[in-house]
C-alpha cells in the first residue's frame, strides 16, 4: 500500500518571506531524487508556496516512518546550508532542534500523510498555504465533507450519503475527539469554528474508514514557545469515488475566507486562491495566499501536478480577496484586523508591552 507524504518547512525566504530561491528547490529535489534512486521513495517532487517549500512524497514505509521523516530533515537540514550561503532571509526558520529524534512532529516542520489502497484511479488534491495556520483548513473542510450546499454528491451519491467522521485535534491541550457528521455537526462547529484552538486533522469515510482527507496540524510557535513564523500549513484530499468530486473539493476556494496568520503572524486577511506561478506573498507579506496541486495517482507514480487553483473560473475569488484585503488593510493596527490579545501573545508583542508595564498605575477607588 504507498502512503503519499507531504513534509513542509520554511528554512529561507527569499526576498524577506516571499518566495523560495530556484537554488534551494534544487538542493531539495538531488536529496529526494537520491532517495528515490536508492528505492526508498516510489516518487517525489519539491514544490513551495510562498516561502515555504513542501516535499511531496510516496513510498511504502507507512505513516509516521521513521526514514522518510529522517530524509525530509535531512533535506531541510542541506537546504539551509544553501540558504546560509545565500543570507536567504531567516535561514533554518521552521527547525526548531539541532537532532533529529524518530519523527519530524514537534521538530517545527508540517506533516501530512496518508496510507492508502490505490483505487482503479486515484485523484488528490494537494493544496499549500502561506501566512497561515493550520486551523484555515476547518472552514473548507467543514463545506467540503459536511455541506450539502457545496458537495451535492452528500444528497446525490449513495456511497456519500451517510457522511462522513471527521477527527479535531485541540492543539492547545494536546487531545483529539471524533465527530459522525451529519449527526454531530452542530457539536463539531462548536469547536472548528474556533480555528486557532481546535484543528480538523483527518476526515474518514463512515462506511469504509479510509481517510479521505488530512492536514498538518503542527503549531511551530506553540512548540517554540515564542513567534518563529507561521505555521504554513498543507491538506490533502482524495477525490471522487464516494468521496468528494474534485470540482466539489474546489468549490470552498471560490470566497477567500479569512485566516489568522498575515503580516508578522499578527493579522487576518482573505486566503486568496492563486495560480502555482503566483504563489508569493508580496502586499504587507500577503495577503495569505493557497495554491491547489492535482495529481493522479498511478502505482505510487505522481501524475502531475495540474495547477486546479489557477484556473478562470478562481478570478473572481482572486478579485474578491484583493477587495477584502483593501478594506481589512484599512484598519491598520487595530482588530479584528490585527490578532485577538490570546494569539498576539505567540508573536513579539509581548516584548513590547513588558516594556511598558510600569507605566500603568492603579484606578483610584
Ligand atoms: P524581523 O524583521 O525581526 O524578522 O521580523 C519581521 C518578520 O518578518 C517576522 O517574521
Ligand atoms: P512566514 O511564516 O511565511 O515565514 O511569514 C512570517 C511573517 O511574519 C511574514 O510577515
Ligand atoms: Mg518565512
Ligand atoms: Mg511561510
Amino acid at each position: 500500500m504507498p502512503t503519499l507524504s507531504v513534509i513542509k518547512a520554511d528554512v529561507g525566504g527569499y526576498v524577506g518571506h516571499a518566495d523560495v530561491h530556484p537554488d534551494l528547490m534544487v538542493r531539495a529535489a538531488e536529496s529526494l531524487d537520491k532517495a528515490k534512486a536508492d528505492g526508498l521513495l516510489i516518487d517525489c517532487q519539491v514544490q513551495h508556496v510562498g516561502d515555504d517549500i513542501a516535499l511531496v512524497m510516496t513510498h511504502e514505509q507507512g505513516e509516521d516512518a521513521e526514514p522518510i521523516h529522517k530524509l525530509a530533515w535531512d533535506t531541510f537540514l542541506a537546504v539551509t546550508k544553501v540558504a546560509r550561503e545565500l543570507k536567504m532571509y531567516g535561514a533554518g526558520q521552521d527547525l526548531l532542534s539541532d537532532a533529529f529524534s524518530g519523527n519530524i512532529k514537534g521538530m517545527g516542520p508540517g506533516s501530512a500523510e496518508v496510507e492508502f489502497e490505490e483505487r482503479t484511479s486515484e485523484p488528490v488534491i494537494i493544496f499549500l498555504a502561506d501566512k497561515t495556520e493550520p486551523g484555515a483548513w476547518n472552514l473548507p473542510l467543514y463545506k467540503i465533507f459536511c455541506d450539502p450546499f457545496n458537495t451535492a454528491g452528500l444528497v446525490i451519491d449513495p456511497k456519500m450519503h451517510a457522511g462522513f467522521e471527521v477527527e479535531v485535534h485541540d492543539v492547545m491541550e494536546n487531545k483529539r475527539v471524533v465527530f459522525s457528521c451529519p449527526e454531530e455537526l452542530y457539536d463539531l462547529l462548536v469547536f472548528i469554528g474556533a480555528q486557532t484552538r481546535y484543528v480538523i486533522k483527518r476526515v474518514r469515510q463512515k462506511d469504509s474508514g479510509v481517510t479521505a482527507a488530512v492536514t498538518s496540524t503542527d503549531r511551530l510557535n506553540l512548540i517554540a514557545g515564542r513567534y518563529v513564523g507561521k505555521d504554513d500549513p498543507v491538506l490533502i484530499v482524495r477525490c471522487q469515488s464516494g468521496l468528494p468530486a474534485v470540482g466539489e473539493v474546489l468549490e470552498p476556494w471560490a470566497n477567500p475566507h479569512l485566516v489568522f496568520g498575515w503580516m508578522r503572524g499578527s493579522h487576518s486577511g482573505p486566503l486568496m486562491p492563486c495560480p502555482m506561478d503566483n504563489a508569493t506573498p508580496a502586499r504587507f507579506d500577503g495577503p495569505p495566499r493557497v495554491v491547489g496541486m492535482g495529481y493522479q495517482i498511478a502505482n505510487g507514480r505522481l501524475i502531475g501536478p495540474r495547477d486546479m487553483l489557477g484556473d478562470i473560473s478562481f478570478d473572481r475569488a482572486r478579485e474578491k480577496a484583493l477587495e477584502t484585503t483593501d478594506y481589512m488593510r484599512s484598519m491598520g493596527p487595530f482588530e479584528p484586523h490585527r490578532l485577538p490579545p490570546e494569539d498576539m501573545e505567540y508573536t513579539t508583542l509581548p516584548l513590547v508591552t513588558e516594556r511598558l508595564e510600569g507605566r500603568f498605575e492603579d484606578l483610584p477607588g
